[in-house]
């Protein structure tokens, strides 16, 4: 027997294996494909405090090797999330984490309220890296001051655990990880999508009608992958890499490199029962090579040297 359990920043999972926000509902919808129940955790549709419509399309593209959106985070507010879905997913024996995103720190401040008093919740992540919102989102996850504030704001607010999710998109995301730190968040994940474009040579329009969207699945593997690497190296809280995983093996790179969780987004599309058939590749590792406890695998990077020959 090989032991998935992993606890993070006071999250409980009986895996290392989340689904990731936006690419998996409400949980809800996926229980017809998979067993919600054998997932270490699932994220939810980030929730702002009113109903969003998120932007027009269209906000969806095929890229090579992944995809661009620009949903602009639709989701139906979360006062009508707590009433009408947490009560059904609460039936599933799984960790449920809310992703959050606001315009303004009183938005995230209201939203953070209102779950913490909700029943059966299991921690918050806190969106501060959406590349497709005109205000908020992003702009907090860029610059380590106003990641700083909000999250000491936040973490005031409520005994849950918080996992803020970074951006990739700034030049100082070490600096970022290390004040989210500072100000008192329990776990770090990190990445959210990439900011790219797509256009229509015919007639020269981009593709998305917001004209740029955020990029995921595996063309940003190798990125992400550096990135989760870097960060680790500077926080000492936990971190959860996401970025491209499709099968056991990308997941493996992420837990080696220094990931005590990982978030699969873009791969739920294709397959949604693909965060169970990526829990069984790992417990099939761990067996193969004589590994108790997949925690034994977090920050495991072996990092050679190589002999350098001057010429
Ligand atoms: C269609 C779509 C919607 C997303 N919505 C959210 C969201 O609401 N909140 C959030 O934090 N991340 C959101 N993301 C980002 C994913 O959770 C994830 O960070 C990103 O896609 C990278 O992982 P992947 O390559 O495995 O997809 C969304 C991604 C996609 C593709």
């Amino acid at each position: 027997m090989v032991d998935l359990s992993v606890d993070i920043g006071g999250l409980s999972l009986k895996n290392p294996v989340i689904a990731a926000s936006g690419t998996f509902g409400y949980g809800l919808e996926f229980a017809q494909y998979c067993d919600l129940s054998a997932l270490g955790g699932l994220i939810v549709k980030g929730l702002s405090l009113h109903p969003h419509r998120g932007n027009p399309p269209p906000r969806i593209i095929e890229t090579a090797a992944g995809m661009l959106n620009a949903i602009g985070l639709q989701n139906i507010g979360v006062d009508a999330f707590i009433s009408q879905k947490l009560p059904r997913l609460r039936e599933h024996s799984v960790a449920i984490i809310v992703n959050i995103f606001g315009t303004s720190v009183e938005d995230y401040v209201t939203v953070v309220r209102r779950l913490s008093e909700a029943h059966g919740i299991h921690g918050i992540e806190i969106n501060i890296s959406c590349p497709n919102v005109k205000e908020g989102g992003m702009i907090f996850g860029k610059d380590p001051k106003q990641a700083y504030l909000l999250t000491r704001k936040l973490r005031e607010l409520t005994s849950l655990p918080l996992m803020v999710k970074l951006t990739p998109n700034t030049s100082h995301l070490c600096e970022v990880a290390q004040r989210v730190e500072e100000a008192g968040a329990d776990i770090i994940s990190l990445v959210n999508t990439f900011l790219g474009m797509a256009i229509d040579v015919e007639t020269a329009t981009p593709l998305l009608a917001n004209v740029t969207g955020g990029l995921s699945g595996p063309a940003i593997k190798p990125i992400a992958l550096r990135m989760v690497w870097e960060v680790a190296n500077v926080v000492s809280i936990p971190v959860v890499g996401i970025g491209g995983i499709t099968n056991a093996g990308d997941a493996l790179e992420y837990i080696i490199a220094g990931a005590s969780a990982v978030q699969v987004g873009t791969a739920n599309f294709l397959n949604p029962a693909v965060c169970e058939e990526i829990i069984d590749g790992i417990e099939k590792y761990l067996r193969d090579k004589k590994i108790s406890s997949v925690k034994n695998l977090v920050r495991s990077l072996k990092i050679p040297s190589y002999e350098t020959t001057s010429d």
